[in-house]
C-alpha cells in the first residue's frame, strides 16, 4: 500500500502539471501535417473606376459564400468580392479615393480602415454601421507615406466573428519611397495575410472560442490558402505580412536559418533595411520583409514557438521554392523612408492608459456615446500602457507612433520603426510616442483598443475625439444617443 501511493503522487503530478504545461491535450503544432501542395492564393488587385477628376473609386461587397480550405471540404465563409477575405487595394500618395461598400450580408458590419489617415467619419468604426443590404461611401484623399494597411470590420462586440469568417483585406499605398523596393504585385511583391484556424472534421470554419483570448487555432491559413507553397521567381522578394489573426502571435522565421531585411513596420518604411532572423506581430500589426533566394533554393516560412498565452506552439506557414532561373533584382536600397522619424515636444502631453484582466481600460468597458479622451488635432503626445495582467495588444486609430520604451528599455529592433499597432507584454509598461492626424472632428469619435479581438468586443476599447486645438474644454464627452447606433453617412440602396 504504502509503495503504491508513493507511485501514484508522482503520477498525478505528472498527469496535472503535464496537461496544463502544453496547454490541454497535445502540443500545438502542424509541423509534419502538411504537404505544401496549394499554390498560395494571391488576392486580385482590385481596379477602380477613374472619374473625370481623377478620383479612384472602388466598389467592395460583402458577402458570404463557401471556400474550399481543407482538400475536398466546403467551409462556410464570409468574404468581400468573393468568398473569403477581400481583394488588395492599392493607390498612390495623393490619391482621391472614394468606395462603395455594399453589404450582402444578412446582419449589420462595418469596414474600418486600419492603419489610414482620414477623417474620423470616414475610419468605419463601430458608429459608422452599414445595415443588411444598404451601402456605405467613404471618400478621402490618400495622403501618408507608402504603408501596408488593411480593411476589416468594425461592429462593437462582434469584430471577432465578422473578422474570422473572413471579412479583410490588404490595402497597400504606394509613393517614391516604396518603388524602391520590389514593386510588381504578385510577381515579386506579395501580400502574406496570416491567420490562425480551427477547423471542425467536416472542414467548416470552428467558433469554438474557449480561452480569455478568444479562438486560438491549431491550423494556419495564408491569403486563406491552406498548405499553401509560393513559386519564387525573382533574386529578392517583397513579402507584406499582415497578422490578421483574432488572438495568435506569429515569430516568423525561416527554416534554414537565413536572414533577410526588415523594410517597414504598419505604418511605414523605416530609415534603413535592418537584418534580421526573427521577429514578432501580434495581431493587426504589419511588417514588410525582403528576402534573397538562390536559383533552386527551398525555404519554409515558419513561426517559432515563444511559449508565452497567444504566441505559444509551432507552425509551418507557407513552403518557397525558387525557380531554377531567377530574374536579378535591383539591389536593395540603402536608405528607405525619407520621413523622419516621430519625436514628441519636451513638453508633449502624458496619457496613461491601464489594461487589466476583466478586459477594461482605465478601470472603464468601451461605452458607444461616452468619450474618454479629447485631443488636439494633429498633437504629439505621449500614450503610456501599463498592462496588468495577460497578453495585449494596443492599437490607436488615426495616429502612427514610435515605439519609445518598454519597462524602460528600447524596443526590440524589429519594432522601432513607424507603428500603430504594438504588443503589450504581460506586466510591461510601453510608451509611445503619437502622431495625431490633422482632422478634427468634435461629434466622430476615433477608437483605441487591445486587437486581440474577443478583448476589443468585450470592451477593452475607448473612444477619443480630435478637436480644434484650443476648444478641448468645450467639447461634449458624451455623443447623442438617437443617432448614435445606426448613423449612416453614405446613400441606401
Ligand atoms: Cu484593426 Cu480598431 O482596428
Ligand atoms: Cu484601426
Ligand atoms: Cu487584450
Amino acid at each position: 500500500m504504502k509503495s503504491y501511493t508513493k507511485l501514484m503522487i508522482p503520477l498525478l503530478v505528472l498527469l496535472v502539471f503535464g496537461l496544463a504545461g502544453c496547454g490541454g491535450d497535445k502540443p500545438i503544432t502542424n509541423v509534419g501535417q502538411l504537404h505544401f501542395d496549394h499554390p498560395l492564393k494571391i488576392p486580385q488587385l482590385l481596379k477602380p473606376t477613374i472619374s473625370s477628376d481623377g478620383t479612384k473609386h472602388f466598389q467592395l461587397t460583402m458577402q458570404s459564400g463557401s471556400t474550399e480550405f481543407l482538400p475536398g471540404k466546403k467551409a462556410k465563409t464570409w468574404g468581400l468580392n468573393g468568398s473569403y477575405l477581400g481583394p488588395t487595394i492599392k493607390v498612390s500618395r495623393g490619391d482621391h479615393v472614394s468606395f462603395d461598400i455594399v453589404n450582402h450580408l444578412e446582419v449589420a458590419s462595418t469596414l474600418h480602415w486600419h492603419g489610414m489617415k482620414l477623417p474620423a467619419v470616414m475610419d468605419g468604426g463601430p458608429h459608422q454601421m452599414i445595415e443588411a443590404g444598404e451601402t456605405w461611401s467613404p471618400h478621402w484623399t490618400i495622403d501618408q507615406p507608402s504603408a501596408t494597411t488593411w480593411y476589416h470590420p468594425h461592429v462593437h462586440g462582434k469584430t471577432a466573428q465578422h473578422v474570422y469568417r473572413g471579412l479583410a483585406g490588404m490595402f497597400i499605398i504606394d509613393d517614391k519611397d516604396s518603388k524602391k523596393l520590389p514593386s510588381n504585385y504578385g510577381v515579386d511583391d506579395f501580400p502574406l495575410i496570416v491567420q490562425d484556424k480551427m477547423f471542425t472534421k467536416d472542414g467548416q470554419l470552428s467558433e469554438k472560442d474557449d480561452t480569455t483570448y478568444g479562438t486560438l487555432g491549431n491550423e494556419i491559413l495564408v491569403n486563406g490558402t491552406y498548405d499553401p507553397f509560393l513559386k519564387i521567381t525573382a533574386s529578392q522578394v517583397r513579402f507584406r505580412l499582415l497578422n490578421a489573426s483574432n488572438a495568435r502571435a506569429y515569430n516568423f522565421g525561416f527554416t534554414d536559418g537565413r536572414s533577410f531585411k526588415l523594410v517597414a513596420n504598419d505604418a511605414g518604411l523605416l530609415q534603413k533595411p535592418v537584418t534580421l532572423k526573427r521577429f514578432k506581430l501580434s495581431p493587426g500589426e504589419r511588417a514588410e520583409i525582403v528576402v534573397e533566394f538562390k536559383p533552386g533554393e527551398k525555404t519554409v516560412l515558419h513561426s517559432y514557438n515563444s511559449g508565452g498565452e497567444i504566441d505559444r506552439g509551432e507552425f509551418d506557414l507557407l513552403k518557397m521554392d525558387a525557380a531554377s532561373k531567377l530574374t536579378e533584382s535591383a539591389p536593395l536600397a540603402g536608405q528607405l523612408s525619407t520621413v523622419p522619424p516621430i519625436e514628441v515636444p519636451k513638453n508633449a502631453k502624458l496619457r496613461q492608459f491601464k489594461m487589466t484582466m476583466d478586459s477594461k481600460i482605465n478601470d472603464k468597458k468601451m461605452v458607444m456615446d461616452r468619450i474618454d479622451e479629447i485631443v488636439p488635432a494633429g498633437a504629439k503626445e505621449i500614450w503610456e500602457i501599463d498592462n496588468f495582467g495577460s497578453s495585449h495588444n494596443f492599437h490607436i486609430h488615426d495616429a502612427a507612433f514610435r515605439v519609445l520604451d518598454i519597462n524602460g528599455q528600447k524596443p526590440p529592433e524589429y519594432e522601432r520603426g513607424r507603428k500603430d499597432t504594438v504588443f503589450i507584454p504581460n506586466g510591461a509598461t510601453v510608451r509611445l510616442a503619437v502622431e495625431f492626424v490633422n482632422f478634427a472632428d468634435p461629434k466622430h469619435p476615433l477608437m483605441y483598443h487591445c486587437h486581440l479581438l474577443k478583448h476589443e468586443d468585450s470592451g477593452m476599447m475607448g473612444q477619443f475625439l480630435l478637436v480644434k486645438p484650443g476648444t478641448e474644454s468645450k467639447v461634449s464627452k458624451k455623443l447623442p444617443k438617437n443617432d448614435m447606433e445606426y448613423e449612416h453617412n453614405g446613400h441606401h440602396e
